[in-house]
């Protein structure tokens, strides 16, 4: 079988980088492309098989660079996305403008697959900037390229994401943690390698022109995920349900810092369950089961949050 070749954008990032470790195992070349190659080097030079990996320097949206990079791929995949806007980043920019570029190259080229990471429960949050990028840009993915595939995941979480280890930080220093929306949104969260897995097989399988949900096998409150990570590293904290006025206005307050914890456009986006919207398939639906566990995963590195590390309770039950 010839050998695929990957054009990867977003490389750098959590799912980029467990997806390069599996790609380069399974004998997929891969391009990747990052906007500064010493920090992008650093962190993925270590995440593939030697002769695997090529790293390229992008920093703007180059529609030529791109199209001479697309010209030797067979399968184009973007995960170039950010939580927040800074300067010139976007949302309008990276979730919309950049993912129309990439997939009218790739119906130029006729490469494959373009694969898409896009969002979970986007299309209720009318008002949210974020949502109303993300989705646009599925528009102009589906309008240009035929052949694409948009992945749609609830929260993907890991040893490497921003949601579980930030949450156990501030719960390890913080004395209460606020609640918005009761803590009643609901998610679905699936671990990082399970999506990975889904998106290996997508790149093989018959699948294209598909926009597909994907989701862990449980659903959370966000209530019971912060409980579970209570748990997990062994603290107990007041949670207080904060009134929306408030948390807005906290929100405002957040986002100023340089890498906010949350901000207005998030808080709007918490209100909004993310769950499948019976719009579109899940990857349950199409065989591509999700197994691992929420509680299982995070006992795996909470114990960076755990007062004595990792040993600490075999040390105390040794000595008793
Ligand atoms: N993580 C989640 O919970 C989650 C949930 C739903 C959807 N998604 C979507 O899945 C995709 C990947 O998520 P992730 O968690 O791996 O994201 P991430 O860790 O935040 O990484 C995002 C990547 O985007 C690149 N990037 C950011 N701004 C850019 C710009 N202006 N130009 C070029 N590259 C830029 C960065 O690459 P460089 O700095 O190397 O250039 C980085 O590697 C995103 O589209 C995200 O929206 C993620």
């Amino acid at each position: 079988m010839k050998q695929k070749e990957i054009l990867l954008f977003g490389a750098t990032g959590q799912i980029g980088r467990n997806l390069i470790r599996k790609l380069s195992k399974n004998n997929y070349k891969i391009t990747a492309v990052t906007r500064n190659i010493h920090r992008g080097g650093y962190i993925l030079k270590t995440q593939a098989n030697p002769g695997y990996l090529e790293l390229v320097e992008m920093n703007n949206f180059h529609y030529e660079k791109i199209e001479s990079l697309m010209k030797n791929c067979t399968v184009c995949i973007n995960l170039v996305g950010i939580l927040y806007e800074k300067k010139k980043n976007q949302f309008k920019t990276v979730h919309t403008d950049f993912p129309n570029l990439l997939s009218k190259i790739a119906n130029k080229l006729k490469i494959d697959k373009f694969i898409h990471l896009s969002a979970l429960g986007i299309e209720q949050a009318k008002d949210s900037k974020y949502a109303i990028s993300k989705l646009e840009g599925e528009k102009k993915i589906k309008k240009n390229f035929e052949n694409s595939i948009i992945l749609k995941p609830s929260i993907v979480y890991s040893v490497d994401d921003n949601f579980t280890t930030n949450f156990m930080t501030l719960l390890s220093r913080l004395p209460i943690m606020p609640l918005y929306y009761k803590g009643q949104t609901k998610f679905n969260p699936i671990h990082v390698s399970d999506l990975v897995d889904i998106i290996i097989e997508i790149i093989d399988s018959k699948y294209n022109k598909l926009t597909l949900e994907c989701i862990g096998p449980e659903q959370f409150t966000f209530k019971e995920i912060i409980l579970n990570l209570l748990d997990s590293i062994g603290k107990k904290r007041l949670l207080i349900p904060l009134p929306n006025q408030i948390a807005a206005f906290s929100a405002k307050l957040l986002q100023l810092l340089p890498k906010p914890l949350l901000t207005e456009d998030q808080f709007k986006l918490l209100k909004y369950n993310n769950v499948v919207s019976g719009i579109y398939k899940s990857n349950f639906d199409l065989g591509f089961k999700t197994n691992k566990l929420f509680k299982d995963e995070i006992n795996k590195y909470s114990y960076n949050w755990k007062i004595g590390g990792q040993f600490a309770n075999n040390k105390i039950s040794k000595l008793k």
